[in-house]
């Protein structure tokens, strides 16, 4: 190659750019940090954690490499880890067994089950870190339903009755964030309202304002050990996942119900949602990384086809780039060492 046809290259590049480069900026790490759009903290953090029966040891979920079941005691140790890391909140979700199942979810509703005994423990031992409870049956139900299901349909109305019970039990076991999951109609007022009455003002809701019907569920619903429960599909509650107008209209009719932050659900799949709701709509939105996003790219690091660290860095970011005031993942302590170690 002669140097006269580089120079004409270079006469070609400069007269199509006027001499903007964009790679100037992209020359060292200096400057790569200096001009960042995105930065991830560990205040977007939100981390999912499950809690079994019994003490002991923590119990691998197969599905979902790197994440445990937790005694109430290991739950409590968690606790103390996410304050260590400044991870702001945990969410905490039950493992339960047949026995623990019936037609009506009738165990939501006991102030003793696992999650309220889980979060007066937290609470008592780690008051500084938030906990957010989900609102919904299916930890409870036989059928795995997030609602009570009536001639093969789930009900509307008597589920909404139930899960503002529900809410205000969780909460006067003090969870700080209520999160409705269920996608029933008018849950979020509805719980409002019952907050309000018990004398619960301050109990915040983070409604799952557009929940899509998705197969990154899976490994949570192995997590919580709904999977071989579940009849059926929660389609006829989930958002189909061919819209996008309609979880506009859902955000917004949550917003109107009194939610205070409103999450998207997946997370990956959904950024355009999450990137229109985040826009459009005036209220701290957060994405969840479901089971599943994360168990895809735990089980391809496995096979050595991913960096997991790059992935979990890289994903997490694109939630806040995409709009998100925060992020509901599995990675959150793993995300938290890192960003800790800069
Ligand atoms: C329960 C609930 C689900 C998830 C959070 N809350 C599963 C479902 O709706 O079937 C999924 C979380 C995940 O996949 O990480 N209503």
């Amino acid at each position: 190659m002669s140097a006269g046809a580089i120079d004409e290259v270079t006469r070609r590049i400069s007269a199509a750019t006027g001499g903007r480069r964009m790679r100037r900026l992209r020359q060292g790490d200096w400057t790569r940090r200096l001009v960042r759009e995105t930065q991830l903290s560990v205040n977007d953090l939100i981390w999912p954690i499950f809690v079994r029966e019994g003490a002991g040891a923590a119990e691998p979920v197969p599905s979902m490499p790197g994440v445990d079941r937790l005694s109430i005691e290991g739950c409590v140790e968690a606790a103390r880890q996410a304050a260590d890391l400044g991870i702001p909140v945990i969410a905490l979700f039950p493992y339960t067994s047949a026995e623990d199942r019936d037609e009506q979810g009738s165990r939501a509703l006991d102030p003793n089950n696992l999650v309220c005994s889980a979060v007066r423990a937290m609470k008592k031992a780690v008051p500084e870190v938030g906990i957010l409870c989900d609102v919904a049956l299916d930890p409870y139900t036989s059928h795995g339903h997030d609602g009570i299901v009536r001639d093969g349909r789930i009900v509307n109305d008597e589920t909404v009755e139930i899960l503002s019970r529900q809410a205000v039990v969780q909460a006067q076991a003090g969870c700080d964030i209520i999160g409705p999951s269920d996608m029933m109609d008018g849950r979020v007022a509805c719980i409002r309202a019952a907050l309000d009455e018990a004398g619960l003002p301050d109990t915040m809701i983070m409604s799952y304002a557009a929940k899509y019907a998705s197969a990154f569920y899976g490994p949570f619903r192995d997590a919580v050990g709904s999977t071989g429960a579940l009849k059926g599909d929660k389609r006829s509650y989930q958002m189909d996942f061919g819209n996008s107008q309609e979880a506009l209209r859902e955000a917004r009719q949550d917003i109107a119900e009194g939610a205070d932050m409103i999450m998207i659900k997946p997370g990956l799949p959904y950024l355009d949602i999450l990137s229109r709701v985040a826009r459009e709509l005036d209220l701290p939105t957060f994405a969840y990384q479901t089971s599943g996003e994360y168990s895809m790219i735990m089980a391809a690091a496995e096979r050595g086809f991913i960096d997991p660290d790059a992935a979990m860095m890289e994903t997490l970011s694109a939630y806040k780039r995409a709009g998100a005031a925060g992020i509901l993942s599995y990675f959150s302590p793993r995300a938290a060492a890192t960003l800790r170690r800069g």
